[in-house]
């Protein structure tokens, strides 16, 4: 494949966070032919997050659609850390760390200090204010939002979020590296939730209100919305799978960022998330799960 303008300078990938999204970032990354380092805070989860992608790799290979060669070597390129100043020769840092502006701008702050001058600085938010993550930084020409849907590897979108300052270089460059990962472009300016969570938040939002209210049982909930709108996951099954918590902190930004009640987050919603049912990743969120990662609803 013919290697866009500009990109021949990223070589080396890292991701900061190895959970859901992390780990496919990562993936992506390695099997692009990205040098990667995964970082995660908790080893557990670099643990989790090697048995995933090994996992995922050996499926595509499987099927026919990855070559052997290329699937053994993304996984001899990804490195995986507990430390983060392994990730200082960088040219790209992607943070996909929990949802909450006060970690992630603490972590940018860090990230400003351990990356070299050139590296640009990406978070995978999926509602938090690229221009606020940027402001913890002294480069934030060099900070944009490059948000992945779940799953990374699989689903085709990438959404850009411009911050302010984010550069048009920067931008372009970014851009390139989502096409290189074979994926389709969207761009957004920097309003809370961006374009995709803007319009889904309120509809899983509603499903949780119509449960709440009694208005159906959760599966007639996601049935009518699986076949009466050609969706293919209804909203409940997709706020397991996203994760309760994600929902419940985009909830609360596009809230609290455009003081408009219908934004408000649904009470069974957050008492799910203080009960610990944070969706399919735990086990249990509107359904129960029998075997992480793998399960079908009950
Ligand atoms: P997750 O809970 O599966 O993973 C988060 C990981 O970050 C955990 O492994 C945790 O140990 C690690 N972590 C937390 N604080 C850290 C720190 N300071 N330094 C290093 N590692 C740290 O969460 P998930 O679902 O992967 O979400 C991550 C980000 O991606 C969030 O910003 C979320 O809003 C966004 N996102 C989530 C999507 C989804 O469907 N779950 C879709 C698109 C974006």
């Amino acid at each position: 494949m013919a290697i866009p303008e500009g990109m021949e300078k990223i070589k080396v990938i890292g991701v900061v966070g190895g959970g859901q999204m992390g780990s496919g970032i990562a993936q992506l990354a390695a099997v692009a032919g990205y040098d990667v380092w995964l970082h995660d805070s908790d080893p557990a989860a670099l643990g989790r997050a090697v048995q995933v992608i090994s996992t995922s790799i050996r499926r595509l290979v499987s099927k026919g659609q990855l070559s052997q060669l290329v699937g053994a070597d993304s996984i001899k390129r990804l490195k995986c850390t507990p430390n983060l100043e392994e990730l200082g020769d960088s040219d790209v840092i992607i943070e996909a760390i929990v949802e909450s502006e006060g970690i992630k701008k603490k972590l940018f702050s860090q990230l400003d200090k351990i990356a070299k001058a050139s590296a640009i600085l990406a978070s995978n938010t999926s509602s938090i204010s690229i221009t606020r993550l940027a402001s913890a930084t002294s480069r934030p020409m060099q900070v944009i939002g490059m948000h992945f849907m779940n799953p990374p590897p699989i689903m085709k979108l990438i959404e850009i979020v411009r911050g302010a300052d984010t550069s048009d270089e920067v931008f372009a460059k970014i851009k390139a590296l989502a096409e290189r990962f074979g994926k389709t472009v969207i761009c957004s300016q920097d309003y809370p939730g961006f374009i995709v969570n803007r319009i889904l938040m309120p509809m899983i939002n509603e499903a949780f209100f119509a449960l709440y209210r009694g208005v159906a049982t959760k599966e007639d909930i996601d049935t009518g919305m699986k076949l009466g709108t050609n969706h293919p996951m209804g909203p409940l099954e997709l706020a397991d799978f996203i994760g309760l918590d994600v929902c419940l902190s985009i909830l609360k930004v596009l809230h609290e960022g455009l003081g408009d009640s219908k934004y408000s987050p649904c009470p069974l919603l957050v008492q799910y998330v203080d009960a610990g049912r944070s969706g399919k990743k735990r086990g249990i969120g509107v359904y129960t799960y029998q075997k992480k990662f793998a399960a079908k609803p009950s």
